[in-house]
């Protein structure tokens, strides 16, 4: 039996975390940990809630009493830590937010793991602290052409596979942060303070460093949701700048897997990136999304292209994100499950089924925000 703590899981991964979890290791205690903040859903675990093998505690990480008494009261051998403040443009509006949950939180759940563990007297035997963290830490890729061709252009990764890419450069693991968003900037602090407590105090820690994810389950302030669900109540799709920005995207089971995969086998103190190798500018993903929107509505494919709307581009906006995922897959033997084109396909038939879900999220307070986020543009 382990008792493992997966922290904001509630959110859009975390609960795919849990929901693996919980179903694959029916011996492991999960205690989900979240303080259900306006991207906490706890319908998102409606299919597990009642496991045995499940607990949900509504506490706040920042909460250091709360969160050591959860340690000690289930005897916590392992942590998996999701929960943040999670949205860029929500990062540029209140920063204070996001030092305060995905920094001082992240502290304050290493520093109790610390304590308890150092309690105990097997110490560190045993046990893992893994962190999820994002590629943006890195900062932003140059798009280039280096043989004078327009990208995308098919390349060839270290491991040996062809993929189309916009750049000749990649995120890896060795490259130094260099995070322009407060999101980002938080998520690279955070990161820094746990391989902090491995260099300190000898925890066992992890951190991985993901991709932009799509699924089910994710908040709809985020593109592809978002849009989605514009496009069926033919809302305007408000794109940032010119749609040229790339980013590599990973259906979130993929990166649930991983989690997994890395929790159990990966080497302490390691860093791991996870991506798809699967860049794509926005305008090209959003046309994706309209054509299959409208295809599963029944409409004429591609009628409600007209919803593009062009607005004023993010503040800093990253212009290209690109993961080499070469050392998860070579060391580990990860390989990203599904082709774009089967996720989207997956992907916008759940959100086109589970109209529920999104209408229940959107009648309520999620109004004022997008009216909020989208007046001055
Ligand atoms: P999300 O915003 O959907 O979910 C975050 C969860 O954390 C919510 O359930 C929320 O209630 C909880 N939470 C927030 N503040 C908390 C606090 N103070 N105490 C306890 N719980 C709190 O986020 P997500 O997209 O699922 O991302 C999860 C993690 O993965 C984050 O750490 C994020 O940085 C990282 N990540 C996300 C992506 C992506 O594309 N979404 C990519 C790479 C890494
Ligand atoms: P987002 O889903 O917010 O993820 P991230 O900023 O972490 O990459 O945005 C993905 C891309 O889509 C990003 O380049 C910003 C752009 N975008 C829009 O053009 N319009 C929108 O309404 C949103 C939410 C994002």
């Amino acid at each position: 039996m382990r008792n493992i703590i997966i922290t904001g899981g509630a959110g859009f991964i975390g609960s795919h975390v849990v929901r693996l979890f919980v179903n694959k290791y029916p011996d492991y205690h999960i205690i989900n940990v979240d303080k259900l903040t306006y991207a906490g859903n706890l319908a998102n675990l409606k299919d597990i809630e009642d496991k045995p093998n499940y607990t949900f505690v509504k506490a706040d990480i920042c909460d250091f009493e709360t969160i050591m008494g959860i340690f000690r009261k289930h005897n916590v051998d392992g942590v998996i830590h999701l929960a943040a403040e999670s949205h860029v443009d929500r990062s540029i509006k209140d920063p204070f937010t996001f030092a305060q949950t995905n920094v001082m939180g992240t502290l304050s759940m290493l520093q109790a793991a610390k304590l308890y563990w150092e309690s105990l007297p097997e110490k560190w035997e045993g046990k893992r602290f893994y962190h999820i963290s994002t590629d943006e830490v890195y900062g932003a890729l140059e798009m280039t052409d280096p043989d004078g061709i327009e990208p995308p252009f098919t390349t060839k990764a270290s491991s040996g596979k062809h993929h189309l890419a916009y750049g000749s450069k990649f995120f890896t693991e060795d490259l130094k942060y260099q995070p322009h968003s407060p999101y980002s900037a938080a998520k690279a602090s955070s990161d820094h303070f746990v391989r902090a407590f491995h260099d300190t105090y000898g925890m066992p820690t992890i951190v991985t460093n993901c991709s932009n994810n799509y699924g089910p389950y994710q908040f709809p302030e985020k593109l592809i949701p978002l849009f989605i669900n514009n496009i069926r109540h033919r809302k305007p799709l408000p794109v940032y700048g010119k749609g040229e920005n790339v980013r590599d995207w990973l259906f979130v089971e993929d990166h649930a897997r991983a989690i997994d995969l890395i929790f159990h086998k990966g080497t302490i103190a390691e860093t791991y990136n996870i991506g798809g190798f699967n860049e794509w500018k926005n305008i090209d993903i959003i046309k994706v999304v309209i054509n299959t929107v409208d295809r599963i509505l029944g409409r004429k494919e591609g009628e409600d292209m007209d919803l593009i709307t062009y607005v004023t581009d993010r503040a800093g906006h990253d212009m290209r994100y690109a993961i080499d995922s070469t050392k998860l897959q070579r060391e580990l033997g990860w390989e990203p499950s599904l082709q774009f084109e089967e996720g989207i396909e997956k992907t916008v038939r759940w959100y086109l089924d589970n109209q529920a879900w999104m209408d229940n999220i959107t009648s309520g307070e999620y109004e004022k925000y997008y009216e909020s986020m989208y007046a001055n543009r």
